[in-house]
C-alpha cells in the first residue's frame, strides 16, 4: 500500500467474528437446524465450519452470509490439535459437546503469539458442574453423566470461558450462576441466540449470568451482531489517514470506549442507530489507552491505536493488561520510523510527523490490522507480509479500504 491518501466514503461492516464462532458452536447443542445470517467470510469461520463438519455437523454456507448448521448426527466428539492450534476458539466446542453428549476430547491450545492463554477457567467451571476432565496426550478428555448446575466464580474475566460455561449450563440439570462473567457484547449475542433456541438465561452483559438448565434446545434463526473490532479498525484508519467515512450496519453502543478515544484524538464522530460517521481534518492528538475487559478499551483495538499514536502530536502510553506479549507490532512499526519504547507491558509512543513505508511482518491478527493502519499513513510503499493473520478476522479489508480511496492491494 502507498500511504498518504485521506479516506472518503461509505463502507458496510461485516458480522462479528467473535460472535459468529461461539454461535456456530452452539449448533452442537441441538438436533434441530440453526440458521445464521450476517456470518462474515473469514478464515476463522471456515476453520470452525471444518471443525464442526469433521464432527458430523452438516454445514451449508452461501456467499451472502447465510449459514445453516445441523448437528442431528454427531460422528466424532474430538477437536483435533491441527485445528485447535490454528484457531484457539475451537475450544468452544468443549462445553456444548459435554452438555449434549456427556463426552468430549478437545486438544489443549497451548501458547500463542500473544501470550500463554491457558484454559484453566473453562476446565474448573466444567468440573464444578460435575465433569471429569483428564489431560492426556495434550488433550482434555472430558466426561459427565449429565452436567449439574453450579455456582462458578471465575478467577479472571474470560470471554470464551464465559461462553463455554454458559453453553454447557443451558443443558445442565438445575441452575448455574456464573460470577465475574465477561460482559462483552459477543457474550450477549450468544446468549440471545441460545435464548431463541429455548435456553433460560438472565444477566448476559452483566458480570453475573444465571442459567436455568433445560432438557433440550430447539433450532433458531439468528442474525450475527456487527463486528465492533472491524468497525473500530476502519475508524482508527480514518482517524490516522484523515478524511470522512461512514460505517453502515454498525452497532455504535458497543464501541463507547473506542469512540471516546477517537474524539479525544480530535475526530468528529456522529453515531446513528446503526451508522457511525467520522471526520478527521487535522493531525491526531496523542491519546493514551489501557486495555481492559469490556466495557473498557478492547485489547483487540490496541495495535490500531498504537498505529494512530505513531503519527499523533504528543506522546501516548499504550498499556496492555490482558495479554502479556501483545506488543510485537511495536517493533514492526519502528521499522516504519515510529518512535516507540517498550517498558514491560507499556509502550511509550512519541508521535512523529511522518512514517516511511517499509516491508513489515504481521505476527498476529490485530497486529496485522495495526500495521495496515500504519501503512496507510506512511510515505511511500509499505508491504505487510503474512496477511493470512489478517484474513483470519477481516473480510476483504483491502477491498473495503480501497473503496474508501486507500491505495492498497493484495499481492499474491
Ligand atoms: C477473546 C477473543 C479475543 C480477545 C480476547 C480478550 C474470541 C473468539 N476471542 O479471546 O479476540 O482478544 O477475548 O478480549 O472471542 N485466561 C486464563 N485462563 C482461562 C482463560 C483465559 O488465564 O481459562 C486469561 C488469558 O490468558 C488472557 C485473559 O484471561 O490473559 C483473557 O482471555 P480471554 O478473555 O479468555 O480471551 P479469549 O476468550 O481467548
Amino acid at each position: 500500500m502507498t500511504g498518504g491518501c485521506p479516506l472518503e466514503g461509505e463502507v458496510r461492516v461485516s458480522g462479528a467474528k467473535n460472535a459468529a464462532l461461539p454461535i456456530m458452536c452452539a449448533a452442537l447443542l441441538t438436533v434441530k437446524p440453526l440458521v445464521l445470517t450476517n456470518v462474515p467470510g473469514l478464515a476463522d469461520v471456515s476453520t470452525a465450519a471444518r471443525l464442526l463438519g469433521q464432527m458430523g455437523v452438516a454445514v451449508e454456507r452461501s456467499d451472502d452470509g447465510l449459514m445453516t448448521l445441523r448437528a442431528a448426527q454427531i460422528t466424532s466428539r474430538v477437536a483435533p490439535y491441527e485445528l485447535v492450534k490454528t484457531m484457539r476458539a475451537s475450544v468452544l466446542v468443549l462445553g456444548p459437546l459435554l452438555a449434549r453428549f456427556g463426552e468430549a476430547s478437545v486438544s489443549l491450545p497451548g501458547g500463542c503469539a500473544i501470550g500463554a492463554r491457558p484454559v484453566d477457567q473453562h476446565i474448573k467451571g466444567l468440573q464444578a458442574m460435575g465433569a471429569t476432565i483428564v489431560i492426556e496426550h495434550g488433550y482434555m478428555n472430558a466426561r459427565a453423566e449429565r452436567l449439574r448446575g453450579a455456582r462458578v466464580v471465575m478467577d479472571l474475566v474470560t470471554v470464551t470461558g464465559t461462553e463455554n460455561l454458559m453453553m454447557a449450563a443451558t443443558l445442565a440439570e438445575g441452575s448455574t450462576v456464573l460470577e465475574n462473567a465477561a460482559r462483552e457484547p459477543e457474550v450477549v449475542d450468544l446468549a440471545n441466540c441460545l435464548i431463541a433456541m429455548g435456553a433460560r438465561i438472565e444477566g448476559a452483559g452483566t458480570d453475573v449470568i444465571r442459567i436455568e438448565g433445560v432438557g433440550s434446545l430447539a433450532g433458531a434463526a439468528h442474525r450475527v451482531m456487527p463486528d465492533r473490532i472491524e468497525s473500530g479498525t476502519l475508524l482508527a484508519a480514518a482517524a490516522a489517514a484523515g478524511g470522512k467515512i461512514r460505517l453502515i450496519g454498525a452497532l455504535p453502543e458497543t464501541l463507547d470506549a473506542t469512540l471516546t478515544k477517537l474524539r479525544e484524538a480530535g475526530a468528529t464522530i456522529v453515531a446513528g442507530k446503526d451508522t457511525i460517521e467520522i471526520e478527521m481534518s487535522r493531525r491526531p492528538a496523542a491519546v493514551s489507552v489501557r486495555t481492559a475487559p469490556y466495557p473498557g478499551f478492547a485489547t483487540d483495538m490496541q495495535a490500531q491505536f498504537m498505529a494512530l499514536a505513531t503519527v499523533a502530536s504528543g506522546t501516548a502510553t499504550i498499556t496492555e493488561t490482558i495479554f502479556e506479549n501483545r506488543m510485537m507490532h511495536a517493533l514492526e512499526m519502528r521499522r516504519l520510523g515510529a518512535d516507540i519504547t517498550i517498558q514491560g507491558t507499556t509502550a511509550v509512543v512519541r508521535g512523529v510527523e511522518k512514517l516511511q513505508g517499509a516491508k513489515v511482518m504481521a505476527t498476529d491478527l490485530r497486529a496485522s490490522a495495526g500495521l495496515v493502519v500504519a501503512g496507510l499513513v506512511a510515505q511511500g510503499e509499505t508491504l505487510v507480509d503474512r496477511i493470512y493473520h489478517l484474513d483470519r478476522g477481516y473480510e476483504a479489508l483491502e477491498k473495503k479500504l480501497g473503496a474508501l480511496g486507500a491505495r492498497i492491494r493484495r499481492v499474491k
